[in-house]
């Protein structure tokens, strides 16, 4: 079982789609198990994105990310830093396949409305980044029986 972090980013609290997007990881069958609305500072974002603070767009994607609370969450399931990345979509929501949540809802390649970690590395470092170990609530879905079969585990 992984774990992913998932940001509906300030865009995507402003234009009031946390709801309708929150519900397509929950359609998806992943269980969410942290969440939290909060408002990202400079020191945070830096961190979050240490590896695009040099990039020349860095100080717009700091003043966007810090500019609107945010949702954060982590989700769980199998193979679910891929999974939800594939539903995120590609960076720029021009470029995003419709199906995807950039392609359907964003024209954009700053607000792309929601975040998801890269991969095992970077989701850790995020989870570490938004939560505390005691804000998880990791919990066995009793649907379990009913989203896939027992030898997929
Ligand atoms: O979010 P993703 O991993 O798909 O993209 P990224 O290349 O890691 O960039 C992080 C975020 O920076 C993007 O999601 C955009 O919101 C923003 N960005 C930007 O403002 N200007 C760019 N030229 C590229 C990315
Ligand atoms: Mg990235």
């Amino acid at each position: 079982m992984e774990r992913t972090l998932i940001l509906f980013k300030p865009d995507c609290v402003q234009r009031r789609l946390v709801g309708r997007l929150l519900a397509r990881f929950e359609d998806k069958g992943l269980n969410v198990i942290a969440m939290k609305m909060m408002r990202v500072t400079p020191k945070l974002a830096k961190r979050h994105y240490a590896e695009h603070v040099e990039k020349d767009w860095y100080p717009q994607l700091e003043a966007f990310i810090t500019g609107g609370p945010i949702v954060a969450a982590i989700v769980e399931g199998l193979e679910v830093i891929r999974v939800v990345r594939n539903m995120v979509g590609a960076t720029n929501g021009l470029n995003a396949d419709a199906g995807t949540i950039r392609g359907d809802y964003s024209s954009s390649r700053q607000m792309n409305l929601v975040h998801a970690s890269d991969g095992p590395e970077a989701a850790a470092r995020e989870i570490d980044i938004f939560f505390k170990e005691q804000e998880i609530c990791e919990y066995e879905p009793t649907i379990r029986p009913w989203l896939r079969a027992v030898d997929e585990n």
